[in-house]
């Protein structure tokens, strides 16, 4: 049976050559780079390369960049150090689209009586900046809005939402995470305070990712030991995942235009064929979006089902985000865009990469129609109550 992968907004495939980059330092180079001796001077070298590797992608000095366990521990560390380095319970804004990671970490604070402003989105998931002005004032210390989204693969007005956040004395952080080497990211240009990145979604490993931290913007750190990563960040650095981290965004970053160029047109088939079947909706926008993410609400079938019979036949896909798999309620994202909770219930995430190939679209293609109709008539759907 062909297997088809097209879940890469829960993760992609580790590239092969970024492997070979990381073996050394799991088998002879496994030096501790706080060592002072010739081994851990390999481990600090590697470390010291890879984070020349992601500055120059990202357009910002190494010294503004602290590695980390991956996308969720810099989202921590960038909302909550911040708000903790005012030393006020100042207003924290975030968007009601926002990856869990940030999402919950601005509502923990909450709890902790700081004042927090959720700004809705349009049926397509995308913020106003209108709506950001008007949540704001002298009190609001931190702003965070992902650049895009992981379930729809919506992309945000950035700039504008910068300027604003600016312009009223307020930190921004963005979760780059499904946007890092997706779409330009130039911090050079880009005047975030803050931006998360994770390896796991760009061909890297699992468990590292990164904080880019503008050079004089407050943060404090959440954890406490040794020094490393300049003391915002302690614990013994992940050598391998760092490493790997760095060559797959040389990697990513080298081939994104024509990845996108590539991956948009085999999605824009997806979506042109997936319309032709009856009661069958594009969620989110059609830009813009991400080039390799294409959401679906199929009225009458249950997503999950779905995605089980899918499976299968081979086809590795999604209902939403891979964190909230295990939640009994549908995506908060998908019910934030206005979706009832049948139409949020009803959906498939098709997430592309540079290796989908015509073949897998076909293959896809194929099969998902009588799966949609055999899950249909399991349910005796009728689209007049969908
Ligand atoms: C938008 C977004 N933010 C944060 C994360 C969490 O990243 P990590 O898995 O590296 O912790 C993800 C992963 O799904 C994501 O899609």
């Amino acid at each position: 049976m062909r297997r088809v992968y097209l879940d890469n907004n829960a993760t992609t495939c580790l590239d092969s050559e970024v492997l070979e980059h990381m073996l050394p330092y799991m088998r002879e180079s496994y030096g501790n780079p706080s060592s002072i001796h010739w081994l851990g001077d390999e481990a600090t070298a590697a470390m010291t390369l890879a984070r020349k590797e992601l500055a120059s992608v990202l357009g910002c000095y190494p010294s503004e960049l602290a590695f980390t366990s991956g996308g969720t521990e810099a989202d921590n560390m960038a909302i909550i150090g911040g708000m903790k380095a005012s030393g006020r319970k100042g207003r924290v804004i975030t968007s009601s689209v926002e990856h869990s990671a940030v999402l919950d970490v601005c509502h923990a604070l909450h709890e902790e009586g700081h004042p927090l402003t959720v700004l809705p989105v349009d049926d397509g998931g995308l913020v106003d900046p209108e709506d950001l002005e008007k949540a704001m004032d002298d009190d609001v210390v931190l702003v965070s809005i992902m650049a895009a989204n992981n379930v729809v693969g919506t992309i945000q007005p950035l700039k504008e939402l910068i300027e604003i956040s600016h312009a009223h004395g307020a930190l921004f952080h963005t979760d780059a995470v499904q946007g890092f080497c997706r779409m330009p990211l130039d911090l050079r240009t880009l005047k975030v305070d803050m931006l998360s990145v994770s390896a796991h979604k760009i061909h890297g490993p699992k468990g590292v990712g990164a904080l880019f931290i503008r050079e004089g913007t407050p943060v404090a750190p959440l954890t406490f030991g040794g020094g490393q990563e300049g003391g915002i960040r302690p614990s013994t650095e992940n050598v391998p995942g760092i490493v790997g981290l760095g060559k797959a965004a040389l990697a990513a970053y080298a081939r994104m235009d024509e990845a996108n160029r590539l991956m948009a047109s085999l999605r824009d088939r997806l979506v042109d064929e997936m319309l032709k079947i009856d009661d069958t909706h594009l969620n989110g926008h059609r830009s813009p979006r991400l080039a390799n993410n294409a959401h679906f609400r199929i009225d009458g079938v249950n997503g999950t089902g779905l995605v089980l019979k899918l499976s299968d036949l081979g086809i590795a896909a999604s209902t939403a985000s891979a964190c909230s798999a295990s939640s009994p309620s549908p995506s908060h994202v998908l019910t934030a865009m206005g979706l009832t909770w049948d139409q949020a219930e009803s959906s498939l995430r098709l997430g592309l990469s540079h290796h989908t190939t015509d073949e897998d679209v076909d293959y896809v293609l194929e099969k998902l129609p009588a799966a949609i109709s055999t899950l249909r008539k399991g349910k005796r759907f009728n689209p007049t109550t969908a």
